[in-house]
């Protein structure tokens, strides 16, 4: 019997055998050299139908798709778009499935070049790890499941030069001052955005913001664990509580979302991209079409989204998306705390409070 049952574990696990494979140049006197190929192949006997995702490497844009650890330690910050997508709509745009038969295999490459920032970690070798995180739709349709693949091999690059990147400098350079008299009505910015677009931001700004009050006022009497702090947070310690608290505090700001400029021509096609902004690019949200596709208040709405924006750039929280959505986001807090007080989606979720947690 446990023959049998052992048999039939290896036969199912081999239905689905997903490999996946990073190539490169080893060496990279300069950046532009920084071209990143991922091969996935099919050893299965099914065909695998995956959800081209951002951030995952299936994305065909340059998002955070990889993981980029140097040899000592540390991680070059990451320039490009960080965006919050809706599954859901994903998955229900058949735009974003990616099939792939058995036995077959599929190349997605991807140019890097001047996406990271290498200055502060230096030359040396790197590790290029393609984002682990993949999704599958099934055949029979439903909601999307995550994809563990086989195996994922890693790339190593050989920084030979010191290479440091001007693209910070070039955004800082791009942005408008605006010089406000105290005591004036800060009003957003709007770039190419229709009336709906900017009815619905006008509408979300004050519920993010009054969700980010909420949240500064409930840690401000905080001084242990609670569930809504160790559900998103893990457990209480002082010094995670300080930088949390501290970062919330510096999103309450009197002109926070009310005095950025909100960027409707978006370039991403996908139905399901919500909004993205770029980590050195602080006070610009970029929004696209699954923005107004989602509801107005509660888990992944517009006003939580702003919030998730808002902790991306390099000036406020710096976040990363780690994980996205609830069970992610709590498995995170569980499993690797010093990531989810980075992650996105853990500081909209706490600020959202829903369901609601005491
Ligand atoms: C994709 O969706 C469209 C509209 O729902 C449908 O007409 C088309 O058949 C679908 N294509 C595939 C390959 O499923
Ligand atoms: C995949 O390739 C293996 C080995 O070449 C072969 O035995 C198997 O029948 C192939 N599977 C499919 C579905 O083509
Ligand atoms: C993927 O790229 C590798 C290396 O460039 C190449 O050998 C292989 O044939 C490519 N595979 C496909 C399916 O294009
Ligand atoms: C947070 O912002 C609100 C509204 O602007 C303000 O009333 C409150 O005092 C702020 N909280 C802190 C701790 O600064
Ligand atoms: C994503 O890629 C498409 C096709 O290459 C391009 O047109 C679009 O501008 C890119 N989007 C972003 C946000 O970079």
């Amino acid at each position: 019997m446990c023959i049998i049952l052992f048999f039939f574990l290896l036969v199912t696990a081999l239905a689905k055998d997903l490999h996946i494979e990073t190539i490169g140049p080893f060496y990279i006197g300069s950046l532009s050299d920084l071209v990143i190929t991922t091969t996935l192949i099919n050893r299965g006997s099914t065909p695998l139908v995956l959800l081209r995702t951002p951030g995952s490497i299936l994305f065909p844009n340059v998002t955070n798709n990889f993981d980029i650890v140097h040899e000592y330690g540390g991680s070059p910050r990451f320039l490009g778009a960080q965006m919050k997508y809706s599954l859901d709509i994903l998955a229900a745009n058949n735009g974003s499935f990616l099939t792939l038969p058995p036995n077959t295999s599929l190349n997605i490459t991807h140019d890097l070049s001047n996406l990271y920032d290498f200055s502060s970690t230096g030359k040396g070798i790197y590790h290029v790890h393609p984002a682990r995180t993949l999704y599958e739709v099934s055949s029979a349709g439903g909601i999307p499941k995550p994809f563990p693949a086989g195996s994922f091999s890693s790339h190593s690059i050989n920084l030979i030069e010191d290479v440091f990147n001007f693209k910070e400098a070039r955004l800082e350079n791009k942005l408008e001052r605006r010089d406000t008299v105290p005591g004036d009505i800060v009003t957003p910015r709007f770039k190419s955005c229709s009336t709906e677009y900017q009815d619905a931001t006008n509408d979300a700004i004050p519920i993010a913001k009054k969700y980010v009050a909420d949240a500064v006022s409930y840690l401000a009497t905080l001084d242990d664990s609670t569930p809504r702090f160790t559900t998103w947070f893990g457990d209480f310690t002082t010094h995670k509580y300080n930088f949390i608290q501290r970062n919330y505090e510096m999103l309450n700001a009197t002109d926070a979302y009310q005095s950025w400029t909100y960027d409707c021509g978006c370039e991403e096609g996908n139905a399901g991209i919500i909004a993205y902004v770029y980590g050195p690019e602080y006070g610009t949200i970029h929004l696209c079409p699954g923005f107004m596709a989602v509801g107005p208040v509660g888990t992944d709405s517009r006003a939580g989204s702003l919030i998730h924006e808002s902790t991306h750039w390099a000036k406020t929280v710096n976040t990363l998306d780690y994980v996205y959505g609830q069970e992610g986001c709590k498995s995170l807090a569980e499993d690797d705390w010093r990531k989810a007080v980075r992650n996105a989606d853990t500081y909209e979720y706490f600020a959202e409070n829903v369901p609601e947690l005491l």
